[in-house]
């Protein structure tokens, strides 16, 4: 497709009542305008151009380098909007798709159905339009007796005779794109809101007996425009059942899908199970077999296949297959769990290399390391990998065995088959094969205790 999308998100957003520019408040992690963008790209679009303003810098800084941007200093209303991209657009002729950034839900098949039907018709513009039961706050859609669309009547200039209307404007449009910039000029301010609407160009467009199309989506969700915070919910919600009806229906289980979260780009292999209350965002795969949840968070990272993630955080990270995760583990970014590897209750791993078969059972800390393979680290094991001003490494090598509660003082190497004594603090190296060991010797004094408590009843007795 040839089609040129341009999306608008410049718009303050008054009505998120916020610090934050609306269409960068995200969906199933996902800001509102990515979501728009990917749609877009999906459908076949070959150039994406977004407008900011309100906020520019956030927004720009969430989208992809490939979309362009071109800025609305001021944002004096969607048709000003427009007439800020017309040198963005430059002479680019055809199918220009104007995308509002605070319509989130809209699907490629429904962009591309539009660009079709505006180039099967030669239409200056193809509108997309539908019916809702609430129309308060959309454009309203006026046809005439017979059935063109004569005009877009915003809500707040409706007329006592209109408001019964509930086809509305989703403020999805394909134009052409010529066209549509020929006649930007006749756009005026002269409404309620004082606002340069692009809406308004349908009647310019009848008055110069330029043909105006419409195609109507039976699926109102889809067109949802997000302009509060009720609505964002009401979004996330239909979303979340859009993607997990997605997924069951490709064969993952969800034991209660109304409370598993999985964002858009998120992969799920087959078979595999989430359980409730597991948020799965970014560009995270999961592979097949692989359980995850209840209660668990995974970010950006890869589960392999026939992995268990238990209540657990996993961020920026990768699980290896039948790797086990939990309960209560924290993956920070840049942890590798290798194949069958384990990291157990209450452990934290950052920026480390676990290699296949090793297990971090419990209650351990391990940052900045690299462990071979068929390593047990012993419970309470922490490696102080930070002297206050700089991080540093710790490299425990195949089939060591780390005695509970060592602490392996960074930089230091274990040599492959060493052992650390438990309750060690190992700062120099141990050789492969050697025993680290670093305590002071135990002392034991006969009968103490049985001292102890007799002298303890002798003082109750006075
Ligand atoms: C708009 C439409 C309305 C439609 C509704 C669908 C107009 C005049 N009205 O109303 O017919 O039913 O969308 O959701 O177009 N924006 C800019 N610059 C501006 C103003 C807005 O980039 O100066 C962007 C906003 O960021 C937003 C989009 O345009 O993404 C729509 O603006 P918004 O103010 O939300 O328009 P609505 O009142 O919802
Ligand atoms: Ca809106």
């Amino acid at each position: 497709m040839g089609a040129v999308a341009l999306i608008l998100a410049a718009g303050e957003g008054t009505r998120m009542k916020s610090a934050t520019p609306k269409v960068a408040h995200t969906i199933l992690g996902e800001p509102m305008v990515s979501l728009v963008v990917n749609a877009a790209k999906a459908a076949g679009c070959e150039r994406v151009i977004a407008v900011t303003g309100h906020g520019a810098d956030v927004v720009r800084s969430l989208l992809a380098e490939d979309v362009t941007n071109c800025v609305q200093e001021e944002q004096l209303g969607t048709g000003h909007a427009v007439m800020c991209a017309r040198d963005c657009v430059a002479d680019f002729e055809g199918s220009l798709v104007v995308l509002s950034g605070d319509t989130p839900l809209i699907t490629p098949d429904t962009i591309a159905g539009l660009v079709a039907m505006r180039e099967s018709s030669g239409a200056a513009v193809t509108l997309l339009t539908t019916h809702v039961k609430d129309p308060s706050g959309y454009g309203r859609i006026l046809r005439g007796r017979d059935g063109r669309v004569d005009a877009i009547v915003e809500h707040k200039d409706l007329s006592a005779d209109q408001q019964h209307i509930t086809e509305i404007n989703t403020g999805t449009y394909c134009f052409d794109a010529s066209v549509l910039f020929a006649h930007l000029d006749r756009l005026t301010t002269d409404n309620v809101q004082g606002e340069y609407y692009l809406t308004d160009i349908v009647g310019v467009f009848n008055s110069e007996g330029l043909l105006v199309s419409a195609m109507t989506t039976g699926d109102a969700s889809e067109t949802m425009g997000v302009n509060s915070r009720v609505q964002l919910a009401e979004a996330a919600r239909i979303m979340q059942r859009r993607i997990n009806q997605f997924h069951m229906l490709e064969g993952v289980t969800m034991t209660d899908p109304g409370l598993v979260w999985v964002g858009p780009r998120v992969v799920l292999g087959r078979d595999v199970t989430l359980e409730p209350m597991t948020f799965l965002m970014g560009e995270t795969q999961v592979g097949e077999g692989a359980r995850i949840g209840p209660n668990s968070r995974v970010t950006d990272s890869t589960v392999g296949p026939g992995a268990v993630v238990d209540s657990s955080v996993v961020v920026q990270s990768k699980v290896g297959a039948k790797a086990n995760v939990g309960p209560v583990a924290y993956l920070r970014p840049g942890t590798v769990l290798g194949e069958a590897a384990k990291a157990g209750t209450s452990v934290e791993i950052k920026n480390s290399v676990v290699g296949d078969g090793s297990k971090v059972p419990h209650l351990s800390y391990i940052g900045d390391a690299e462990i071979g393979s068929g390593v047990n680290v012993g419970a309470g094991t922490i490696t102080c990998n930070y002297d206050g001003v700089h991080k540093h490494r710790t490299v425990i090598e195949d089939d060591v065995f780390i005695g509970s509660d060592t602490m392996l003082i960074a930089p230091v190497r274990i040599g492959r088959g060493a052992v650390t004594g438990a309750s060690s603090a190992i700062s120099d190296d141990v050789p492969a094969g050697a025993l680290g060991i670093e305590r002071s010797e135990q002392r034991n004094l006969d009968g103490w205790a049985e001292r102890r408590r007799r002298a303890q009843e002798t003082d109750g007795d006075e």
